[in-house]
């Protein structure tokens, strides 16, 4: 699997998001579609960015019971998407479930990754919450591991844990990677962050990037540099 560089495509309609695409006349990268431009527009955009040639990362994280979340991705893996994703609080019969459904007749399939904790739960809250009482970052190994034992492809996490998960789950099993920020750029409202170089220094399969390209006065030239600085 090579390494990537993907752009979260974090538009809330199909104009704003094909005039971005527009912008690329020498490549067709990668790209994430998240809840709201799907619940906006529907499988119709799903379809016709995969028509233009691009890679689809489908952000929907399902969450439901086993049979519930097996049905959906079955009608995902139609859509002939590239990777799709679920909660790994879901337990490892619905990420099972998940990876059925996927899988379609010839035996191929999206890849599957899972969120462990999301970045925006914090050790209190997983407590107060969610009644969960370990170190969050246990807790994120462990639903890492409980993803590789339902034979899901890897994890969402931060690049800051990638490290560590490929040495819990092997160096085969995928790190996708949020919060990438140029050395010299914005950091928004991320926290804990990394450049697209350590993020390769580190192990890193796919960066998942959104602003640093996606409101860079030239979007093409931003996304190349992440791809010198990541892949090249
Ligand atoms: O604009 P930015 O580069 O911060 O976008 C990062 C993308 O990755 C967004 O689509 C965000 O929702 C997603 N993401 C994240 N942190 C996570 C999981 C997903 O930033 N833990």
């Amino acid at each position: 699997m090579g390494k990537d560089v993907i752009i979260a495509c974090d538009f809330a309609s199909v104009q704003q998001t094909f005039d971005f695409l527009d912008l690329f006349t020498e490549e067709k990268p990668f790209v994430k579609i998240g809840m709201e431009l799907f619940y906006a527009e529907g499988p119709a955009i799903v379809r016709e960015i995969k028509r233009r040639g691009h890679k689809i990362f489908l952000d929907l994280k399902l969450h439901d019971i086993p049979n519930t979340v097996k049905k959906s991705m079955a009608v995902l893996s139609n859509l002939d998407v590239d990777i799709c994703n679920l909660h790994a609080a879901g337990t490892v019969p619905m990420m099972e479930a998940a990876l059925e459904g996927l899988t379609r007749q010839d035996g191929t399939r999206p890849l599957l990754i899972a969120v462990t904790q999301l970045t925006s739960t914090d050790q209190q809250h997983m407590e107060d919450d969610l009644w969960i009482h370990a170190p969050i970052a246990d807790v994120v190994m462990h639903y890492a591991e409980n993803a590789k034992k339902a034979g899901l492809d890897g994890v969402v996490c931060s690049p800051l844990e990638a490290l560590k998960v490929h040495e819990r789950c092997g160096s085969d099993f995928l790190t996708v990677t949020p919060g990438v920020r140029f050395a010299d750029g914005e950091l928004g409202d991320q926290k804990r962050v990394m450049t697209p170089a350590q993020a390769k220094e580190i192990g890193s399969d796919y960066i998942v990037v959104g602003r640093p390209i996606t409101a860079a006065e030239d979007p093409a030239a931003a996304f190349r540099r992440c791809v010198r600085e990541f892949v090249d």
